[in-house]
Order: C-alpha cells, then sequence, then structure tokens
C-alpha cells in the first residue's frame, strides 16, 4: 500500500475533498498499525463529522474496518443467516427473545451484541445476568453453534473489526460520535463481519435514542441500508419511537424476566409487536417464509407450542448458563429493596421519559457511565403507567428496585420528572414509524 501524507489528507477533509478509496484504506491499515497517531485520527474524525461522507469514501470506509480484522466464514452453516441490530434504547430487549423465535423457524442467527454505555442497556449485559452464562463465543465455535441450535448469543470478539473498538474509543472521549456516516460505517463493519445473508435493523427515534428526530433517524436508517445493499446483504431497517421506554421493566434482570414472558407467549403489547414485527421481517428475508402471512404463522407456532422457550434454555445451558431460570424452577437474583413512585395528581400520561429514566437506571448502579464499571445486575425499574394510561392522585407509576439508599436517593429527581400528565386523555403515539428497505 503507497505511503500517505495524514496531515495532507486531514487538511483536504477539513477543506471538504474527497479521500479515494486507496488513501481511506491506508488511513484505517495506518491507525491500526499505530503509524497515524490518536490526535490526528481525532481531528480527521471532527472534520468528518464536519464534513460528512461520499458515498464512495462511506463504501472504502466501512469495507477497511470490516477487513481490520478476522471475518466470520458461515459458508459450511446449511441455512441462512440473518441478525438483527437495534441503534439502542431504553428497555430495548427485543433481541434476547427474538433471536430464539426467529432461530426455531430455522433461521441461523448468528447474535452479537454489546454491553450497555450510558442510558441505554446492552443485550451482553442483560444475558450475563443469567447466573454462570458465558457470553465468549470463540469465532470457530459460530459454524458448530449454528449448525446444530441456529442460535449464538456472542459477545463483540477483539478479533473481529477491531478497528471500530479502537475508533470508537477515541469518538467517545473526543466529541465525535454523533455522525452518521461514522456510526453507519461503525454498525454495519461489524454486522457484515458475520458473514450475513440478511440484516434487520431497528433504528429507534426519540428521546432515549441516538436520533432525536425522524429526519435524522430516516437518514441513518437509508445509510445503513445503502451500505448493506452494496456489500450484496440485503438490509431492512424499521424506525420505532423510543420516547417512551420499550416494554414495562428497565434493569438486566427485569429485562430477562420481561423476554422469558415473551418466550412464554405473554409480555407487554409493545414488546409483542416489534418482536413480531422484527421476526416476520427476518424471516421473510431469510427466504424461510414465502411472505409476511406465512411468517407471522411461524412466529406464533414456536411461541405457542414452547419451541422458542426450548431454544432459548439449550443456548442459555450450551453457554453455561442456568437453565432453571428459563424453566422458571429457579427465580433471578433481585434487589433488597423497593420504593413506589406515586401519581402527583389525577390525569392522563403525557410523558413517561426514555432518557430520565435510563439516566435513572445507571444511577441507580444498572447501567455504566464509564466502560470499566460494574454492574448491578439486580436493580431497575417496573413501569404501572406508560404515555395515554389514566391515573388517579396518588396511584403506582413506577416500583424502583434499588440496593442503596444513597442510589435511591441519587435517582428519585430524575424519576419525579420522568411522568408528566394531562387533565385530558392523550392517545399513545404508534410505535412502528417507517420501513426502509435496502434489498
Ligand atoms: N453503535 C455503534 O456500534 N457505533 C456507533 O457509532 C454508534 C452506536
Amino acid at each position: 500500500m503507497p505511503n500517505h501524507s495524514i496531515v495532507e489528507l486531514i487538511r483536504r477533509k477539513r477543506d471538504n475533498g474527497e479521500l479515494t478509496g486507496d488513501e481511506v484504506a491506508w488511513i484505517i491499515a495506518a491507525f491500526t498499525s499505530g503509524e497515524v497517531k490518536k490526535y490526528q485520527m481525532s481531528a480527521l474524525l471532527m472534520a468528518i463529522v464536519w464534513r460528512g461522507m461520499t458515498d464512495g469514501e462511506l463504501s472504502a470506509w466501512t469495507d477497511a474496518m470490516l477487513h481490520s480484522g478476522e471475518v466470520l466464514d458461515l459458508s459450511a452453516v446449511p441455512m441462512p443467516k440473518i441478525d438483527k441490530h437495534s441503534t439502542g434504547g431504553v428497555g430495548d430487549k427485543v433481541s434476547i427473545p427474538l433471536a430464539p423465535i426467529v432461530a426455531a423457524c430455522g433461521v441461523a442467527v448468528p447474535m452479537m451484541s454489546g454491553r450497555g454505555l450510558g442510558h441505554t442497556g446492552g443485550t451482553l449485559d442483560k444475558l450475563e445476568s443469567i447466573p454462570g452464562f458465558s457470553p465468549f463465543v470463540p469465532p470457530a465455535q459460530f459454524v458448530p453453534g449454528l449448525t446444530e441450535h441456529q442460535l449464538v448469543l456472542a459477545g463483540q470478539t477483539e478479533t473481529l473489526v477491531p478497528a471500530d473498538k479502537a475508533i470508537y474509543a477515541l469518538r467517545d472521549a473526543s466529541g465525535t460520535v454523533p455522525s452518521i456516516p461514522l456510526i453507519s460505517s461503525s454498525i454495519m463493519s461489524k454486522k457484515l463481519s458475520e458473514d450475513l445473508d440478511g440484516l434487520v435493523l431497528d433504528v429507534k427515534v426519540g428521546k432515549g435514542a441516538f436520533m432525536k428526530s425522524v429526519a435524522e433517524a430516516t437518514e441513518l436508517a437509508e445509510t445503513m441500508a445503502a451500505i448493506g445493499k452494496r456489500h450484496g446483504t440485503p438490509t431492512v431497517a424499521h424506525l420505532t419511537a423510543m420516547d417512551q421506554p420499550l416494554g414495562n421493566k428497565i434493569g438486566n434482570t427485569l429485562e430477562i424476566e420481561e423476554s422469558l414472558d415473551i418466550l412464554r407467549g405473554g409480555g407487554p403489547a409493545d414488546m409483542i409487536e416489534i418482536t413480531r414485527t422484527l421476526a416476520v421481517e427476518m424471516l421473510v428475508l431469510s427466504g424461510i417464509a414465502r411472505d409476511a402471512d406465512a411468517a407471522f404463522s411461524m412466529y406464533r407456532r414456536v411461541v405457542s407450542t414452547g419451541a422458542a422457550l426450548a431454544k432459548f434454555r439449550d443456548v442459555v445451558e450450551e453457554q453455561g448458563g442456568d437453565p432453571a431460570i428459563v424453566d422458571g424452577t429457579r427465580p433471578l437474583a433481585d434487589a433488597p429493596h423497593r420504593h413506589t413512585l406515586r401519581a402527583r395528581s389525577d390525569g392522563f400520561v403525557r410523558d413517561c421519559d426514555a432518557l430520565a429514566i435510563g439516566m435513572a437506571v445507571v444511577r441507580l448502579g444498572g447501567g455504566r457511565v464509564a466502560a470499566e464499571d460494574v454492574v448491578d445486575p439486580t436493580v431497575g425499574v417496573v413501569l404501572a403507567a406508560k404515555v395515554g394510561d389514566e391515573v388517579a392522585e396518588g396511584d403506582e407509576l413506577a416500583t424502583i428496585h434499588y440496593s442503596t439508599p444513597d442510589q435511591l436517593a441519587s435517582a428519585l429527581p430524575l424519576l419525579e420528572q420522568a411522568w408528566a400528565t394531562v387533565p385530558h386523555p392523550v392517545e399513545a403515539p404508534p410505535l412502528l414509524i417507517s420501513r426502509i428497505s435496502g434489498r
């Protein structure tokens, strides 16, 4: 690869010029090897935040990230391989029931998830609240695991897309996270390294999401779908609402409980709606279901017969987790204390602020402020009133599960402001906003 001057490339990007594919490939390789320094990469990232990327730059950037490490080869897995990714929200535990439901229908799901940082939870933290469960699945285990169970529940391995890990840490420390091309290439390089036949994206919009407006979320979804298409991986995105938390339980063990409810055929209506919509999309994308109606029948069958729950049980046990948790014969650990939050007046709930509730769970110890923080899996919030519900003064809005009085005192101010009621009826907003296809 020819050598380049990083300073000249930073200047060009700063002045709104375009980088060639070779230059982009060199930047990522030279950063990974240490030749391009962190301060130089930070300057380039800031230029990208301001100037954006052309389609050619974005394609080259994603491709260079994707090939910065090992790429899975799942060609020996005989089933279609489809994964789902959510851009992150509060109470978003959909991946946990969705993956075994789709796997029980015969699609291979090489699920690779991350930990929570900030107000959004991470699937990995939730799964790790099952005693004994290990998300460390080495790349060589994917083919046997998927062939036998059609499902692996893995954490991001160090060997896949190492450039993203290093660049994400820099972005976090240099104020360069909010950039649609940088977010898209970061997410898509990791997903494309899984050697998928198709990808379904859940792009969250609203107070508790990265993307606060439908316009921004649409641009992110279209950008990711276009990357998938260019790479030959059909990608479908759904924009879904994240102004209030998804489901009723927020916190790691609480979210496992609610995921098990969904797998047993119960659970809150909003969780069911998103899980079903994304499952139908994955089943149709895989070709296993000929259309949405057929996919919906498959979904109903694997949930009502217990096949999806059994799939989850098998994979949890295979990865060291206690199957009695899935069977419901042993409860998950619970926080030692409860505090009930009550409505201060009669009315209808207009706001149940996902960001405030997500931040409150972090203050209870259920999330991270810094990557090295240790999470308390038992704490969280159980919602009793959501947008549109009628409440009378003194009715329960939520129950807080907490471990120490200090953590409760720190979380309460956020929770006390999270609910707003008005005297007139409020219609619950739609959950599914739009669908964007990059097939
Ligand atoms: N999630 C990612 O994986 N990368 C980003 O840049 C933002 C969210």
